[in-house]
C-alpha cells in the first residue's frame, strides 16, 4: 500500500449532479442556533466551489437535527447524520468525513468559532499540490486565540500543545486544531487506524500516518462562541467517563479501561506502601519520599498496564523505554487536570467528597483516554 496517495487534481466546480469538491464535515452537539447562521456563512464563503456540508449531530436534545433538516429541505448541499446512543467529537467527524464521496473533506466546528473564510485558501493550497494536510492555526503569524473562554481554558490548551509538540513527527503549532483540511482519500487511508475515542481527531490522524505528512498551517482567528455553550469542559470529561463505564455491559474497550483503573487503584496501594516503608527507613523528608513513591507508582503502573492492559500491544525493548516516559508525562497532565477541576467544583460549593470523586475521575478517564492514543497506539 503506497504511504502518499497521489490525488488526480480535481476541478473546483465538480461535475454537475456529481459528488462536490469539497465535504464541510460539522460535528454537532446542542448546536441548534448555530445551523441556519453557519451555513449561510460557508454559502459566502464557498462561492463558486461545488461544497455540500455533513452536519453530524449526536442526537441533541435541543434539536439540530430538525433544524439541519429544515434548511436541506431547500438546499440539497446540507447532508445530516444523525447518531443515536453515541456521543463524541472524533467519531463524529470521523463517520461524516467516510460519508463524503468529494475530493476534500474539512472539519470545522458548528459554533461559528472557526473563521469559515479560510477555507477557500486551504482548498486550493491543497490543490495546487505539495500538502497532504492544510491545519487552521491560532499560533502562526496572523492566528489568535482569544476565543478561548478562560485562563484555565489557556493553560489546559498550551499544556496540549506542549504535550503533543514533543512527540510529534510534524511540526503542528496548533495540535489540538478542531478546524483542518486533507484529501479525503488519504482521510480513507488513514481512517483504519484512528483510534475514536480520543477526542483529538487531528492529532490521531498525524499519528496515524506512516510518513510524516506535510502540513501547511494557515493562520486563523478564533472567535467567541455565537451561542449555545463549550462542551469540552468537565462536563464533557465527566459524561465521556460516564460512557466508557456504560459500555462495560457491551464492549470491549471498556473492559480495558477497567483493567486501567483497577491497576490505577493498585498503584495507590504500592505508593502508600512504599511511602510507608521510605517513612520509616529514609532520612529524606516528605516531599523527597512522596516524589520517590509517586514515580515508583507510576513505573509500577506503566508497567502493569504494558503487561496487563495492552497485552495485545505490548512495547518492548527501547519503545518501553520512550513509552514509561511518556506515561509519566501523560499522567502528571492527568494530576494536574484532575487537583484542577476538583477545585472549581469545590470552589462552586459542590462537597468535597464529589469534587475529589469527579477530579478523580476525570484524572483516569484522562490518562486513560491519552495513553491509550499516545503510549499504546494500535497499529
Ligand atoms: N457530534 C458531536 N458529538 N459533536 C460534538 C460533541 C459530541 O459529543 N462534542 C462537541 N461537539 C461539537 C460541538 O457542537 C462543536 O461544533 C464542536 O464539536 C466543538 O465543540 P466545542 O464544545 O465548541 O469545543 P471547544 O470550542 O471547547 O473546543 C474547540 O477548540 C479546541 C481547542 O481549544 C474544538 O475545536 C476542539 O477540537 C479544539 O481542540
Ligand atoms: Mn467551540
Amino acid at each position: 500500500m503506497p504511504d502518499r496517495i497521489t490525488q488526480v487534481e480535481p476541478p473546483t466546480v465538480g461535475r454537475p449532479g456529481g459528488a462536490p469538491v469539497l465535504s464541510v464535515i460539522v460535528p454537532c452537539f446542542n448546536e441548534r442556533p448555530n445551523v441556519a447562521p453557519m451555513i449561510a456563512k460557508l454559502d459566502a464563503a464557498l462561492a463558486g466551489i461545488a461544497w455540500e456540508v455533513i452536519y453530524v449531530d449526536d442526537n441533541s436534545p435541543d434539536g439540530t437535527t430538525l433544524e439541519v433538516r429544515r434548511i436541506a429541505q431547500q438546499d440539497g448541499r446540507v447532508r445530516c447524520i444523525r447518531r443515536i446512543g453515541r456521543r463524541g467529537l472524533a467519531s463524529a467527524v470521523i463517520e461524516g468525513a467516510l460519508s463524503s464521496s468529494a475530493a476534500y473533506v474539512a472539519v470545522i466546528d458548528g459554533d461559528l468559532q472557526h473563521d469559515e473564510s479560510r477555507l477557500p485558501f486551504m482548498l486550493s493550497a491543497l490543490q495546487a499540490g505539495g500538502y497532504d494536510l492544510a491545519v487552521a492555526s491560532r499560533h502562526v503569524e496572523g492566528g489568535d486565540s482569544a476565543g478561548l473562554s478562560s485562563r484555565w481554558r489557556h493553560m489546559l490548551s498550551d499544556g496540549g500543545i506542549w504535550l503533543a509538540q514533543a512527540f510529534l513527527p510534524v511540526r503542528l503549532t496548533d495540535p489540538m486544531s478542531g478546524f483542518f483540511m486533507l484529501p479525503r482519500t488519504l482521510f480513507e487511508e488513514l481512517a483504519r487506524s484512528l483510534n475514536g475515542q480520543g477526542f483529538k481527531i487531528l492529532l490521531d490522524l498525524v499519528l496515524s500516518s506512516h510518513a510524516p505528512l506535510r502540513v501547511l498551517e494557515v493562520p486563523a482567528r478564533f472567535r467567541e462562541r455565537a451561542a449555545g455553550e463549550s462542551k469540552m469542559d468537565a462536563l464533557v470529561m465527566i459524561q465521556f467517563g460516564g460512557l466508557l463505564l456504560d459500555k462495560v455491559f457491551g464492549g470491549l474497550l471498556p473492559l480495558r479501561f477497567f483493567s486501567f483503573a483497577l491497576v490505577g487503584a493498585l498503584g495507590i496501594v504500592i505508593h502508600l506502601s512504599v511511602l510507608a516503608v521510605l517513612r520509616e527507613t529514609s532520612p529524606l523528608g516528605f516531599e523527597s519520599e512522596q516524589a520517590i513513591a509517586t514515580l515508583v507508582a507510576m513505573a509500577f503502573n506503566f508497567e502493569l498496564n504494558n503487561v496487563i492492559t495492552y497485552r495485545d500491544q505490548r512495547l518492548r525493548g527501547p519503545r518501553l523505554w520512550r513509552g514509561l516516559l511518556l506515561f509519566m508525562v501523560v499522567c502528571g497532565f492527568g494530576a494536574v487536570a484532575n487537583v484542577g477541576i476538583a477545585q472549581v467544583l469545590y470552589e462552586r460549593h459542590t462537597t468535597w467528597t464529589v469534587a475529589g470523586g469527579i477530579g478523580a475521575m476525570i484524572g483516569v478517564v484522562w490518562n486513560y483516554a491519552v495513553s491509550a492514543t499516545l503510549v499504546w497506539r494500535a497499529r
